[in-house]
């Protein structure tokens, strides 16, 4: 039987996502293929082999469970075919861990170094998009040097305002005005040097899974997300109870086809592995699509847009577990 690492929990702001992903994945891995164990890693970079009850990991108390400090994390990582990183963010999603592993030769689940890099950097990726020819709203990148006229210059009001790294929309603000535009630049300065103003546009948000099987790349249908809020904030992403995933079937064939076709090309030359979720905003009223961004590692509980959207696509919960873990197999 394979040996399957699972590491969930990590210093990012979705450490408690990453702990309820990997519950998921516990539950719903095929035991009679693969042996598992899991690691949980804190704030601090330590890691815990985990051995308890699942429970522990509904409510982000991990660390009041059994757990087991690794001292030499690179030999007990050896002791693995594959690791399944279920982590989002910095330090899980970004290339570092995934540097670690390759560095190693230990297989792991996902994008390797440059892609999970890339996509984690939201300037970086909007040039790869750029290259790609890929539709993007307009946007500016900027530092703390650059004026507010310049910035005007570029994009018109109503803005949105982003660090370049981040997630779960935290330090995203909408700016309608000057004041506003400084206010919202100020929040984005606390966690990233590197910003980015992007026209903000009345759309709806279209996501499509990319999977790898058996050589195939599998795009799914787009899935919509029924944002509570004006736009999808952290209140609507992971408090607001009306904010809701869908899989829409009043959009066009070609919509579908044309977003499809996008995915499929930034997972390609991008050099992704495994599985990403795409995501893009519609503007029904003109009909344009833009992308958004990449996710290298997308939330995977079992009520995740990925799963779900994979889940449409014939595939369950249980058996996109065993693909990924395969498919990384066959990588190494
Ligand atoms: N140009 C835009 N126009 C309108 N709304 C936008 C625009 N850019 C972002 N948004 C809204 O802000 C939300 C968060 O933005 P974005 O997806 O870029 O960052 P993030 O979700 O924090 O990143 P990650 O998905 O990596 O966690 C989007 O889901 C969308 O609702
Ligand atoms: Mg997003």
């Amino acid at each position: 039987m394979k040996k399957i690492l699972i590491l969930f929990g990590g210093s990012s702001s979705e450490h408690n996502i990453s702990c309820k992903s990997a519950k998921s994945v516990i539950e719903n891995i095929d035991q009679n293929k693969f042996d598992y164990k899991m690691v949980g890693i804190d704030f601090n970079h330590n890691w815990y082999q985990f051995c308890d009850d699942l429970s522990y990991l509904e409510n982000g108390k991990w660390k009041d469970a059994n757990i087991l400090k690794i001292d030499n994390i690179i030999s007990y990582l050896k002791e693995f075919d594959v690791v399944f990183p279920v982590m989002h963010g910095i330090y899980g999603e970004d290339g570092t861990l995934q540097g670690l592993l390759e560095y190693f030769h230990i297989p792991f689940v996902g994008c390797g170094t440059l892609a999970s890099a890339i996509g984690m950097d939201k300037a970086i990726s909007k040039q790869f998009f750029e290259s790609l020819q890929i539709p993007q709203v307009p946007y500016i990148v900027i530092d703390h040097a650059t004026k507010v006229q310049t910035i005007l210059n570029h994009i018109t009001f109503p803005v949105i305002v982003k660090p370049s790294n981040g997630g779960s929309s935290i330090g995203i603000n909408k700016a309608s005005n000057k004041k506003e535009l400084v206010k919202a630049i100020q929040e984005a300065k606390k966690y990233d040097s590197k910003i980015i103003v992007e026209q903000f546009i009345v759309c709806r948000e279209l996501e499509c899974a990319v999977l790898e099987k058996d050589k195939n790349i599998i795009c799914s249908r787009p899935g919509e997300i029924k944002s509570a809020n004006e736009f999808y904030d952290y209140e609507a992403k992971y408090v607001n109870q009306n904010s809701y995933t869908a899989i829409p079937d009043d959009l066009d064939n070609s919509t579908i086809s044309a977003i499809q076709k996008y995915a499929k090309k930034i997972f390609l030359n991008l050099g992704c592995k495994g599985l990403s979720r795409i995501d893009f905003f519609y503007e029904e009223k003109t009909k344009h699509i833009y992308i958004n961004e990449i996710n290298t590692l997308p939330g995977f509980t079992t009520i995740s847009m990925y799963p779900k959207l994979i889940e449409h696509e014939h595939i369950s919960y249980s058996e996109l577990i065993t693909i990924l873990i395969e498919n990384a197999l066959k990588k190494s």
